[in-house]
């Protein structure tokens, strides 16, 4: 029986799961695929560190760019992180050499994925990936190959556990943003600098993977529109969950006429809707397809979950199961044009502090009917008060007013009159509403 050769650079959370996954499942992965598949060599930073897992007769590399270059492994394993070298210099070496590389480095794929799967084409290398986004869920998979056959017209997603958990609990506990991101912190799901997560940025690393598979497009972090969470309060969860709806974090990609729109930021939907129901750390990813539509749903994160990603990518490898990284060669994926925010169509959710003197309701029913927006409703709320309005006077009323779909340039447009007609205190809250 052959081997399947593993260098594994990168011993952390995710590292350490995967060798006790290879060894705890190893006679089923043999009997799958025909092949053992063994850590032989590993790297990560400090070589004495207790990992609570068995190296003996591993190889040592202090230098992962070195691991990725041993002639003597076959495929390898990428889990350090970080979106330039070594992770970057060590994946090129190995996709250089001819070697598969398996990776779940989703910041560097979204800044180096291209230039990486050519080194790959080049050399007849396979960059596999599915962990990399909504870890153990196989949506890279789902989308690269189940769905091949599918033109697809949108895919959304809660890709963020750390978001998903603080919203969570914003809304059923009642609890404050500032709050839950402390508890968020404490139970080790969001980082001591959680800016990367909670200002969308982690979300958007893996839109950019999941629209260039649906589509068919060059990845393009670069042109997604991100907004993060910081800005929500509690008032805005309570007001949605009285108007029938969640709200989510959601990385959306749609087909427009004008090119692909991409876009990360607090979206209401709807109560039913199944990506309406995924709590806590939970990720979700939603596929709309001309002949399948589904929502996948299942653990975005941690060791175990994301083990389950890169072994089964691993076993891919030992398979000799192949194919482009992003599911057609690097120069048949299409540039498409980015479809502007300013186009976005959709409905909005706009909580203002408004000041309480005659004349103020009809001057931003005046602005918004000046821009073509219809409103759905709108409701009168004594505080709290939007975000960054604490300094206003007393006499401000909360107002929330729903739109009817329009388009994100009458919105800003609108709402920059308002504000000029010094007619609300502080800043307006935006949200956009997806609804059926
Ligand atoms: N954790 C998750 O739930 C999760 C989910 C999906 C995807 N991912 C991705 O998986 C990757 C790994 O995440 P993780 O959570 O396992 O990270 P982690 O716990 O921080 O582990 C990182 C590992 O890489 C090693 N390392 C870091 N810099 C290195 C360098 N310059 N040279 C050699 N080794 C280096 C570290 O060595 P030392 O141990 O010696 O410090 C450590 O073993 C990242 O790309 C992450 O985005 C993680």
């Amino acid at each position: 029986m052959s081997q399947l050769r593993v260098g594994l650079a990168g011993l952390g959370t995710v590292g350490v799961a995967v060798v006790q996954m290879l060894e705890r499942r190893a006679a089923e992965i043999e009997a799958r695929t025909g092949r053992s598949v063994k850590v032989v060599a590993v790297s990560a930073r400090s070589k004495g560190k207790d990992r609570g897992i068995d190296l003996s007769g591993v190889r040592w590399h202090d230098d992962p760019v070195a691991l990725a270059r041993d002639p003597e492994i076959d495929v390898f394993v990428e889990l350090m992180g970080g979106e330039g070298d070594p992770a970057k210099a060590a994946v090129a070496a190995a996709l250089a050499a001819g070697r598969p590389v398996v990776t779940a480095n989703k910041a560097l794929l979204a800044r180096a994925g291209l230039e990486l799967a050519e080194v790959g084409e080049a050399s007849g290398a396979t960059l596999h990936f599915e962990a990399a986004v909504a870890g153990g869920i196989p949506i890279v998979k789902t989308l690269r190959e189940a769905l091949g056959g599918n033109r697809i017209e949108r895919v959304s997603g809660i890709l963020n556990g750390t978001c998903n958990y603080i919203l969570t609990r914003m809304a059923d506990e009642k609890m404050a943003f500032d709050t839950c991101l402390a508890e968020a912190q404490r139970l080790g799901y969001a980082e001591a600098d959680p800016s990367f997560d909670i200002d969308g940025y982690d979300t958007a690393h893996k839109l950019s993977l999941l629209t260039s598979l649906a589509f068919g497009s060059k990845v393009d972090a670069d042109a997604i529109y991100v907004e993060g969470i910081r800005s929500l309060t509690l008032a805005d969860l309570e007001a949605a969950d009285e108007l029938g709806f969640k709200v989510k974090l959601l990385g959306v990609a749609v087909r427009t006429e004008e090119g692909i729109e991409q876009r990360v930021h607090p979206t209401m939907v709807p109560k039913h809707w199944p990506i309406a129901q995924v709590s806590g750390v939970t990720n979700a990813v939603a596929v709309d397809g001309d002949a399948v539509n589904l929502t996948l749903v299942g653990p975005g994160a941690g060791g175990a979950a994301t083990a389950s990603a890169v072994v089964g990518d691993l076993i891919d490898v030992a398979r000799g199961n192949g194919g482009f990284a992003f599911g057609l060669p690097v120069a048949a994926l299409q540039s498409s044009p980015r479809a502007p925010m300013q186009r976005h169509e959709g409905g909005y959710y706009i909580r203002v502090a408004a000041v309480n003197k005659p004349g103020t309701a009809a001057t931003i029913a005046r602005r918004m009917a000046e821009e073509g927006i219809s409103l759905e409703s709108i409701v009168q709320r004594r505080p709290p008060r939007p975000h960054g309005a604490s300094a206003s006077g007393p006499d401000d009323v909360g107002v929330i007013l729903i739109t009817y779909a329009t388009t994100e340039d009458a919105v800003r447009r609108a709402m920059a009159a308002i504000e000029a007609d010094g007619v609300i205190v502080g800043e307006p809250q935006v949200i956009r509403i997806e609804k059926d």
